[in-house]
């Protein structure tokens, strides 16, 4: 894998980078010898993660480092930090992300996720630049037909308004290229990322009472919950419940400066899964995480959550072959570096 920044795509616009994902690769961007310009409303992230991130990289890559408070919805304000900053790529992480939320606020979720990329586009192409990395999911493969999903595997309906918002925003950005072949644009569809910086410093801070299962354990083990629910141990699966392609987000990370080094130049549509390639179940993440944290964590089992499939996991040879990424960390790291985030800051950046 090349870390260098390419020359071309040196200086790199991140929306939602004080994001979980967003923060995560905005220090391997920075040590990996890239300029960040950091976009971030911080609707929903804090500022204290700019002061995180400067503290891993140090004083000479934080320098490297600007950060913009601006909703990228408000074109006017964006067009600045273009002007400003004259990128030459964008890495597109911001939006509204909560799967429940989105049932009960579709206008919302419509309207922030592709109203935001609509406009980041429109400006993008004004100041003649069109390479972007999308951050997509796994969720557009629906409930699948067969495991392991590669990229070539059919998109089936979304079965929430935030996964329409991943599977629209992938048409709409694979539509400019059609019109204009000058876009270039890399599609990177997450499997379920977890864990955190292994400094401790960063790492996901849901609001509210989380809906995705390891911050769930994760504030099980430090007392904020008093005990886990299991969604379902009636899956057509070895022991009954979900299996999912866990990835650790410093992976899943250093798999966007992959992408960047390999798409500098390119024009085009490519897709890319970003996962590990096993599955684990709902109890092996349990019995993980207990093991990290080193106590036994509650869990009683509940009904299916509707919406949630059976299985899925990635083939994840095409990153491997053309990107020269591959996940190197395990779940018992993912389970490790979690813990050391959630104990070192139980209630997440708030104080
Ligand atoms: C969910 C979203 C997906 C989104 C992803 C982002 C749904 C249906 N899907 O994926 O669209 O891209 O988050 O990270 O919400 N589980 C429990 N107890 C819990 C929470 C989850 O048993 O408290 C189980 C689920 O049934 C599933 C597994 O744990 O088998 C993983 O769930 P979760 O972390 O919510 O991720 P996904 O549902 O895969």
């Amino acid at each position: 894998m090349s870390d260098s920044p390419s020359p071309s795509l040196s200086r790199v616009l991140v929306t939602g980078g004080c994001g979980f994902i967003g923060s995560h690769t905005v220090v391997e961007l920075l040590e990996a010898g890239y300029e960040v310009v950091c976009v971030d409303d911080l609707s929903n992230a804090s500022p204290k993660v700019l002061d995180r991130i400067a503290q891993i990289v140090g004083d000479e890559a934080a320098r490297r480092l600007r950060f913009f408070k601006v909703d990228i919805s408000d074109e006017a304000a964006l067009a600045e930090v273009f002007d400003e900053t004259t990128p030459k790529a964008v890495i597109h992480f911001a939006g509204f992300k909560a799967v429940g939320e989105s049932v009960a606020k579709p206008l919302a979720y419509y309207s922030n996720n592709l109203g935001g990329t609509l406009s980041l586009c429109r400006v993008m192409d004004a100041h003649d630049v069109r390479a972007i990395v999308f951050s997509s999911s796994s969720t557009v493969y629906g409930d699948p037909d067969e495991v392991p999903l590669t990229e070539a595997s059919p998109k089936k309906p979304a079965t929430n308004p935030y996964g329409w918002t991943k599977w629209m925003i992938e048409q709409i950005l694979s539509d400019l290229w059609v019109a204009d072949s000058r876009w270039d644009v890399v599609l990177l569809r997450y499997f379920n990322p977890i864990g955190a910086h292994p400094s401790g410093l960063i790492g996901e801070d849901p609001k509210g009472i989380p809906n995705n299962l390891v911050p769930y354990v994760a504030q099980t083990a430090v007392g904020r919950r008093d005990v886990v629910h299991v969604y379902g141990n009636d899956y057509p699966t070895p022991d009954g419940t979900g299996i999912r392609d866990y990835i650790h987000v410093v992976d899943l990370a250093k798999g966007h400066v992959a992408a960047l080094a390999w798409m500098a130049g390119r024009e085009g549509v490519e897709i890319f899964n970003l996962g590990t390639g096993k599955g684990s179940s709902v109890l092996e993440v349990i019995s993980a995480f207990s093991e990290a944290a080193g106590k036994d964590i509650p869990f009683v089992v509940d009904p299916r959550r509707a919406g949630d499939i059976a299985q899925n996991w990635a083939d994840a040879s095409k990153a491997a072959e053309q990107l020269g990424w591959k996940a190197e960390l395990d779940l018992a790291d993912m389970c490790r570096d979690s813990w050391n985030f959630q104990s070192q800051n139980p209630n997440g950046y708030e104080a």
